[in-house]
């Protein structure tokens, strides 16, 4: 079976993973240098963020040059040692690709900015005419807050065209209903894989293609998204197709991941058809509560939905661009996508307790067929940075809400090696280019290897299990005759169990292969445990 289908894959987010050289921002060697803590750990394969010549104005979704590796990061001698390395250690290898805009430093945007309205420089983005004097072509608002539009100067040096950027107004929507951009892009696609990547990991893989004529967005009365015509349009899908067809040329299983926030799950299921991508991220499985009777229904309708097309499911509890699981399992309601948890949020986690239901979830995602993402640092059960003093804050979302959102920066500061080291461990140096917190010593990983009962030790002993039983491409039934807070399945010789509700669960004959908290008698509340059938 094709090796993606069961693969539990590791998000190195480079800035904050290893730093080599020490300045303080994580790089290339950094990552080549930490690789065997990745094989010990028992993933597949690694997902890199993006680490191309950048501005850094969206951490690096703001590519100037997507063949070219920023030099902050290394270059691309660094990259081709990281990729053979990785390919000794067994792992795979997948990059993250940025098609929806490029940074404003890209010298097709320069070029466009250049040349006059109506050019075709200015034809490879969205450049159109405002409403009025000042007012932008429609009302679509930028997913970091404020308009989603940008006045440029016009020839006389008077007020001139307007161009589009769903994100920062550094990171300009190009236009993918323009041949030429989709020629540039096969060509990317074939530069990385004729180096030998694995497979790409596609960002805002749902907003390429706007709704023809532009119309206004209708954001529903209480500031809700209601219709937004830049997500989710059907001719999307055709260069998924196109792009499909060139992974394809090449031997070796390459592989595409669709980042793409739509729901319902069915019709996230259309990016996921034999002749489009091979998986699209579970971002419904990772909003849904610890409740047995929601986790029930979604891990239900993302077999059936993904199923349907061939496409094996996936499952995902954290990523870069929201509160870490074991912080937001501590919260009595979710924080949603890029508000971030501050020192004046509402509700303040109850880190105890997160860690607690983190490593039920875990343990529970782990056993599910299909493949699983891992963000770096939640095998640590590392908890969201709630306490980041706002100077140091860097998301553009912070600056562009005018401070009611704090953004994506409590998930994204660098992780904890050695207790007793220079940022314990990030480099030699002590630098950090955002402050660690003193308590992340605790969770560094020199403390948990080899330790009992450390949250490093669960995650490693669930991927010995998962590869051993094969539950990565095995098949999922419902357990009966639990209380309806647990939720229990079987996959092959393992049974699941993992208990939500408040009571002691009383568990089925078999021997314990691994279990999110020690005890002993009945399964504890907030604890997921796995059981080797006796036959
Ligand atoms: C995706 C990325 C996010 C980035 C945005 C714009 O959602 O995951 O980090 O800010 O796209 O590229």
């Amino acid at each position: 079976m094709e090796w993606w289908r069961s693969a539990v894959i590791y998000q190195v987010y480079p800035r904050s993973f290893a730093d080599a050289d020490g300045d303080g921002l994580g790089d290339l060697s950094g990552i080549r240098s930490r690789l065997g803590s990745l094989k010990e750990l028992g993933v597949d394969a690694v997902w890199l963020s993006p680490f191309y010549t950048s501005p850094q104005h969206d951490a690096g979704y703001d590519v100037a040059d997507y063949r070219q590796v920023d030099p902050r990061f290394g270059d691309l001698h660094d990259f081709d040692l990281l990729l053979a390395e990785a390919h000794s250690h067994e792992l795979k290898v997948i990059i993250d690709l940025v098609p929806n805009h490029t940074s404003s430093d890209h010298k097709w945007f320069q070029e466009a900015l250049a040349a006059p309205a109506g050019s075709p420089e200015r034809d490879r983005y969205i450049f159109r005419e405002g409403k009025g004097r000042n007012s932008p072509p429609n009302n679509w608002q930028s997913v970091f807050g404020g308009p989603a539009w940008k006045q440029v100067p016009g020839e006389k040096g008077g007020p001139g065209q307007w161009y589009l950027h769903l994100f920062d107004q550094s990171q300009p929507d190009l236009n993918w209903r323009n041949p030429w951009v989709r020629e540039q892009f096969r060509d990317i696609l074939r530069f990385w894989l004729d180096r030998g990547i694995d497979g790409f990991r596609v960002d805002v893989a749902h907003g390429l293609i706007k709704k023809a004529g532009l119309p206004d967005a209708d954001y529903g009365s209480d500031a809700k998204p209601f219709s937004e015509p830049y997500w989710a349009q059907p001719e999307v899908h055709e260069i998924y197709r196109e792009w499909r067809k060139v992974l394809d040329e090449y031997p070796g299983e390459k592989v595409m991941v669709a980042e793409a926030w739509v729901f319902p799950l069915s019709k996230l299921a259309n990016w996921v058809r034999p002749d489009e991508m091979h998986q699209a991220f579970n971002f419904a499985y990772l909003g849904t509560p610890l409740k047995a009777a929601a986790l029930r229904k979604v891990i239900r309708q993302s077999l059936a939905a993904f199923g349907s097309v061939g496409a094996p499911s996936t499952w995902v509890l954290s990523n870069h661009d929201v509160v870490r699981h074991a912080t937001r399992f501590g919260l009595s309601a979710d924080s949603p996508q890029g508000d971030g948890i501050g020192p004046k949020s509402k509700e303040q986690p109850d880190r105890l307790l997160g860690l607690r239901r983190a490593r039920a979830a875990s343990l529970l995602m782990l056993a599910l067929p299909g493949s699983s993402y891992l963000y770096q640092g939640e095998e640590l059960g590392l908890p969201e940075d709630v306490e980041l003093p706002d100077s140091a804050r860097q998301d553009p979302t912070w600056e562009r809400t005018k401070h009611k959102r704090y953004g994506r920066d409590g998930c994204r500061v660098p992780i904890p090696w050695e207790k007793d080291s220079p940022a314990f461990g990030f480099n030699s140096t002590g630098k950090s280019w955002l402050p660690q917190p003193e308590l992340w010593s605790e969770y560094s990983r020199d403390q948990q290897d080899g330790t009992r009962g450390s949250t490093l030790e669960l995650y490693k002993s669930a991927l010995r299990s998962r590869k051993q039983f094969n539950l990565g491409t095995g098949r999922l039934d419902w357990l009966e005759g639990f209380q309806r807070n647990v939720v229990a399945f079987e996959n092959g010789e393992v049974q699941v169990i993992a208990n939500f509700s408040a009571a002691p669960v009383e568990l089925p004959e078999g021997s314990i292969l691994a279990a999110s908290e020690s005890f002993s008698g009945g399964l504890p509340p907030n604890t997921t445990v796995w059981i080797r059938k006796t036959v």
